[in-house]
């Protein structure tokens, strides 16, 4: 493959990898590769920009690399992160800039070394460096290769540090929701995270695998979300059908539903949440809905939740497992799915033989 072929096919599937840790291991592998080297590293830096942590790197003692770090001035990396500029030495034996306290170390035996500063979004963010040309001497085209890897790792590198944010920010704020769903009742305290855990157990016997496994957890977290608006008029009028006068307990499924259905990340659960109060045998609420009609979470969920009233009635260990197996049996086909049911007395089972 050629080098500008390589470039590309580094460009696309870079731009696919959002984990930033098995993004630098790819990068570096594409630097040692396309530049021809020994062994390549990823040195980033440290959210106090005092020091550069070794993040990824290639060869024979790339996996030993992971514990070392360099201050910022300090060695041939640090000096580019400090200058921002790129340097090649083609014998480092002969450039005061080269340390030598990383080989003493690792054991690596660092003959030349071409590095670059990484930048993303227009700071420095890193520095990138080719160890040990196999054949010759690092060259100019050597560098243009190094560079233009540098840059298109620097944009994949921002655009990962970006999800992972989003990601993080996402899961907090949920995590943040649900406790505010217990503050709305002291006897609610936990109830949201015992139902998610028991849910996502359920759900992995079940064979929920996934993206649906993920918002089958946001949606056992979030189910009772539509507790901490009851009192909200904004929302009063547009769950309420005019002809039903709907208890408090009746309205949350519609308010919860209502308040995440915009959420685009979380659209897909507003139906589930809605529904989470509905039977098997079509005696729940909001619309009676009987058996397969009931979203399939929304019967896990609806399980879960009845469960967890024999928890916040003070039952627990193998008081609550008992009453729970005989509230689950007593409801089967009517209140709750047979398969469901099923799934949680073989989770039981599993539970105490182990
Ligand atoms: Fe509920
Ligand atoms: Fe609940």
């Amino acid at each position: 493959m050629d080098q500008t072929n390589s470039l590309f096919e580094f460009a696309r599937s870079v731009f696919t990898n959002q984990d930033v840790d098995s993004l630098l291991i790819q990068i570096s592998g594409a630097v040692e590769r396309m530049t021809n080297s020994e062994a390549a590293s990823i040195l980033l830096l440290d959210a106090d920009k005092k020091q550069l942590t070794f993040r990824a790197a290639t060869g024979e003692k790339g996996k030993t690399m992971k514990r070392f770090y360099v201050p910022v001035g300090q060695g041939v990396a640090g000096w580019v992160a400090q200058n921002g500029r790129p340097l090649i030495i083609q014998d480092v034996q002969s450039d005061t800039r080269f340390t030598g306290k990383i080989d003493k170390s690792s054991g690596f035996s660092t003959r030349s070394i071409m590095a670059l500063p990484l930048f993303a979004n227009g700071d420095l963010i890193g520095v990138c460096e080719a160890l040990n040309k196999i054949e010759g001497i690092f060259t100019e085209s050597d560098q243009q290769i190094l560079q233009s890897l540098s840059a298109l790792a620097g944009v994949a590198i921002h655009n990962a540090r970006v999800t992972e944010e989003y990601r993080n920010f996402f899961s907090r704020s949920i995590e943040i929701m649900a406790t505010a769903i217990e503050g709305a009742d002291t006897k609610m305290t936990g109830h949201s995270y015992r139902v998610a855990e028991l849910t996502c157990r359920l759900g992995h016997q079940l064979g929920v695998v996934g993206d649906e496994y993920r918002d089958l957890y946001y949606a056992g977290l979030l189910h009772d979300i539509g507790m901490v608006s009851l009192h909200d008029l904004r929302y009063l009028p547009r769950v309420i059908n005019q002809t039903i006068q709907r208890t408090p307990d009746k309205l949350h499924p519609l308010i919860g539903a209502e308040l995440v259905k915009d959420i685009r990340l979380l659209a897909q659960i507003s139906p589930v949440i809605r529904h989470h109060h509905e039977f098997f045998d079509g005696s729940g609420h909001p619309d009676g809905l009987v058996g397969d009609d009931i979203p399939f979470h929304s019967r896990i969920i609806g399980f879960v939740e009845q469960l967890d009233e024999i928890f916040m009635n003070g039952a627990i260990g193998e008081e609550f497992e008992k009453e729970a197996i005989k509230k689950a049996e007593r409801g089967v086909g009517t209140k709750f799915d047979p398969q469901v049911v099923e799934a949680y007395l073989q989770l039981t089972k599993k539970s105490n033989a182990a």
